[in-house]
């Protein structure tokens, strides 16, 4: 089902001489444990909006924005323009000095978030960065706690502390694994008994949090968890369980950090994904789409939390420089002056009535979750292929349609998230694509 192999020689593909060569170039020179495997391997040459253009010529719809970075699309006009402005004669880097791009970017970001309590800004190098600062902050605030709690199978990133409660088991032994709703959780709140039926579906998760709370008692620091479970396969809870998680580290003096390193900036419909699920975050962790593709990230929250580092605690080389200030400011401009979040939420209307239509079509389609611009598409099996297989061969098969998407997340769902600059017409493209995709692997 595969027109590519993934061993000791680089994947060729017929017809594509230029992307070949840059194939097995990096192949000769860049470990290919520095890279994430995808299926396609494509190579870019231009982009613009949501377009793709390769090195041999083919042009693609992007239902991937990167890797959910380019939410404002690519090579924007409004935020290029912008950013050029502001980077104009900037040093490269600023670290043994002061830019007045860094406090702007953290005025408008603090703006941005509208939370008293979210009022301080560290800034980061990448999301895993940020959320580490994030733990740091906890940990410095509350010396005499130790339990780190995060949901079971998330995201948070694959260096020091973030890697340590990525996943279901972590090699640290102060944290603790709490269950995130990943099967079929039908919406309750139209429900007429919305309350009692909320109640008695959480009721397994407040058993859960009383358990740990029996156990560890004060010594319970923080608990980090993501609005919505992309990596393992894009689950995305009801608004009770992030609203249980909150109330709880409330009551409890625990730390509530929210990674928000993919949702921010419109993804889910709202600008922050805490606006979506009505809950408080003491800190919240930013990332991907903050600086539009520029690589900064950034940790926000209670002064209290992260005024408890003393200088040096948390900085390094690349954290809060001119350039990535200069790209946080340029995407909120854009956000100020054209309806992104709008359109997300219109857009995601279209998209849940695509990909409703491909699972009402294809058996290999099995489900469909998903909110704003964020969606997964689950495979199943079909005859002798495992979904693990169907679903490689549908992003290879959406390649050769001209729909780029991401690998499969969790080895059989496939993400689906452009930019949310996305016109109806390119969306009602990219869904056709995906059709004659499923279609042509049968
Ligand atoms: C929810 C979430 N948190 C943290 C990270 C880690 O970010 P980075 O890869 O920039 O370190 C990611 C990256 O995919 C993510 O999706």
């Amino acid at each position: 089902m595969s027109d590519s192999t993934l061993d000791s020689v680089a994947i060729r593909r017929d017809g594509e001489p230029n992307a070949n060569a840059t194939r097995a170039a990096l192949h000769r020179l860049v470990p290919r444990g520095h890279k994430t495997y995808t299926p396609t391997q494509l190579v870019v040459r231009k982009a613009a909006g949501c377009r793709l253009e390769t090195v041999d010529g083919a042009r693609l719809l992007d239902f991937s924005s990167g890797v959910l970075v380019a939410n404002l699309g690519h090579v924007h006009p409004e935020f290029e323009a912008r950013y050029a402005e502001l980077v104009d004669g900037v040093p490269r880097n600023c670290y043994n000095a002061l830019s007045p791009l860094e406090p702007e970017a953290a005025e408008r970001l603090v703006a941005s978030l509208d939370r008293p309590q979210l009022d301080r800004v560290m800034w980061a190098d990448s999301g895993s960065a940020g959320i580490i600062k994030a733990i740091w902050s906890a940990q410095h605030a509350r010396p005499e706690k130790r339990i780190i709690v995060a949901t079971r199978a998330g995201f948070h990133g694959k260096k020091g502390l973030a890697g340590d409660i990525t996943g279901e088991t972590s090699p640290n032994p102060n944290v603790r694994f709490i269950s995130f709703p990943n099967d079929e959780v039908d919406d309750v709140s139209m429900l007429p008994d919305a309350e009692s039926r909320a109640s008695e579906l959480a009721a397994p998760y407040v058993a859960e949090l009383a358990a740990l709370k029996a156990e560890h008692g004060d010594d319970l620091l923080t608990l980090v968890t993501e609005p919505y479970l992309g990596a393992a396969g894009s689950f995305h809870p009801p608004k009770w369980y992030l609203r249980l998680l909150s109330d709880w580290c409330a009551e409890n003096d625990v730390v509530f950090v929210l990674d928000e390193v993919q949702s921010c900036h419109g993804r889910t419909g709202e600008m922050y994904a805490y606006e979506r699920y009505g809950i408080e975050p003491d800190i919240v962790v930013l990332g991907k789409g903050l600086g539009n593709g520029a690589p900064i990230a950034a940790t926000v929250g209670r002064a209290e939390l992260l005024d408890s580092l003393e200088y040096g605690e948390a900085s390094d080389t690349y954290s809060g420089n001119p350039h990535g200030c200069a790209a946080v400011t340029a995407a909120l401009d854009v956000y100020e002056s054209q309806p992104i979040v709008d359109n997300c939420r219109e857009m995601s209307r279209r998209m849940q009535e695509g990909l409703a239509s491909l699972r009402d079509e294809f058996a290999s389609v099995a489900n469909v979750r998903g909110e704003g611009l964020v969606w997964g598409v689950e495979m199943a099996a079909v005859g002798d292929a495992t979904a693990d297989e169907v679903a490689n061969a549908a992003v290879l098969a959406c390649y050769h349609e001209g729909v780029h998407l991401l690998g499969p997340l969790a080895r059989k769902v496939l993400r689906v998230s452009p930019p949310l600059v996305i016109t109806g017409e390119e969306l009602a493209e990219g869904i056709e694509g995906m059709r004659r995709a499923l279609r042509a692997i049968g």
